[in-house]
């Protein structure tokens, strides 16, 4: 197959078929329609939660798919091969969201030196974020040296900078602990980087009996505590708990154990996708349990600080994030549909915390 996409089954994540898609030559393209051809992304858990949280957030609409089937979104680089009669010109390179597939077909907007929005119908009630794609330039910020890193970490870094900002903005909720869940995810340990970089807060892991020792080697966090030994730790100082797992019976331990020391539970993923069930959040002990929106607190700080400034902010983080983040996980390159599949099983599975993937198409 030249041009194929791997789409899911929306119910059933471990369900997948490779379809086959017309060659972009034979697409009839209508007024004001490019295509981009995928290159490259990144695939890690939250690519998985896109597709759990499908239906709730809607992220099954960016890329629409017929009957059962839905296609997960990813992070990642493309090509303009055929731009069509729009301002994109053929062979400029794009950062963001793209399908598992050969190529996407997008209606630019807002064509700027720094790149655009995609104006297709389907996509008009999603979050503004998710439809824009920057243009790869020094200019804009991208350092072609650092492509894998800047699909694989850099929306999951972004997320643990802004955790930091938002901790920080309040007063870390009169918390003396931090306490994060799945704590060998990228996430976590981006905030994990933050928080050791920036603040003098005690940090707790959380973290699988099995990832124990990843998560000491990487010496981000000041103590390291398994799922199954959460009642065990000291629970007389007010905590703040940052919830990368979402998995209910940790979330009800963690509750039950601190009680009312609990000052902040700040939901922000699932990567215990198959772990779901137990206590409606709002019955516990605590504070209440709620979902992070990252774009608030973006937006308050582009308006406090303005743009350069969060830009700059961002950046000098990440380069220093840069500096560090290969002497933990090693990024493995992978290329097609047979290496595309399996590398999609093996992340919904739990893949090993030190490796991450890059999917060249
Ligand atoms: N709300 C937002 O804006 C936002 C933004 C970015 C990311 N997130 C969320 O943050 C979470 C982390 O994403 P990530 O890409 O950083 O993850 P990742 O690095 O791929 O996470 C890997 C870790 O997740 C746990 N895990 C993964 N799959 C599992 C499975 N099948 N069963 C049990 N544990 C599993 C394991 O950690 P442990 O053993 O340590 O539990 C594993 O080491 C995702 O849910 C993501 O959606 C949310």
């Amino acid at each position: 197959m030249n041009n194929y996409c791997l789409e899911v089954i929306r119910a059933d994540l471990t369900q997948t078929r490779t379809i086959e898609l017309p060659g972009p030559a034979e697409l009839t393209l209508a007024h004001g329609e490019a295509v981009i051809s995928v290159k490259r992304f990144g695939l890690t858990a939250n690519n998985i939660t896109y597709g759990v949280a499908g239906d709730i957030i809607g992220y099954w609409q960016f890329f629409p798919a017929e009957g059962d089937y839905g296609r997960i979104p990813v992070w990642g680089v493309g090509t303009v091969i055929d731009p069509g009669q729009t301002d994109l010109k053929a062979g400029d390179e794009y950062y963001g969201y793209y399908p598992m597939a050969s190529y996407l077909v997008v209606k630019p907007t807002h064509v700027t030196a720094r790149g655009f929005t995609d104006g297709a119908e389907h996509r008009g009630a999603l979050p503004p974020t998710y439809n824009q794609y920057s243009l790869m330039t020094a200019a804009n910020g991208f350092d072609r040296q650092h492509d894998s890193h800047r699909m694989v970490y850099y929306p999951l870094f972004i997320t643990g900078f802004v955790l930091d900002d938002y901790l920080f903005d309040h007063d870390f909720f009169n918390a003396d602990k931090i306490i994060l869940s799945s704590a060998s995810s990228k996430t976590s340990f981006s905030l994990a980087f933050l928080l050791k970089r920036n603040r003098e807060r005690h940090v707790v892991g959380l973290t699988s009996s099995g990832n124990k020792a990843f998560v000491e080697s990487m010496g981000l966090y000041d103590e390291v505590v398994t799922y199954d030994t959460v009642e065990t730790m000291d629970a007389s100082s007010n905590i703040a708990y940052v919830d990368m797992a979402g998995n209910r019976k940790v979330l009800e331990s963690v509750h039950h154990h601190f009680g009312d020391n609990v000052t902040c539970s700040c939901g922000v993923g699932i990567t215990h996708w198959d772990s779901r069930d137990g206590a409606e959040p709002s019955n516990l002990p605590g504070a209440k349990p709620t979902m992070f929106f990252a774009p608030t607190q973006i937006q308050k700080r582009h308006k406090e600080w303005g743009p350069e400034k969060l830009q700059a902010e961002m950046q000098n983080a990440w380069t220093e994030f840069l500096d560090s983040v290969d002497g933990w996980v090693t990024i493995n390159e992978r290329k097609g549909a047979d290496q595309m599949r399996e590398t999609y099983q093996e992340v919904l599975h739990g893949a090993a915390p030190d490796q991450s993937f890059a999917i060249s198409l």
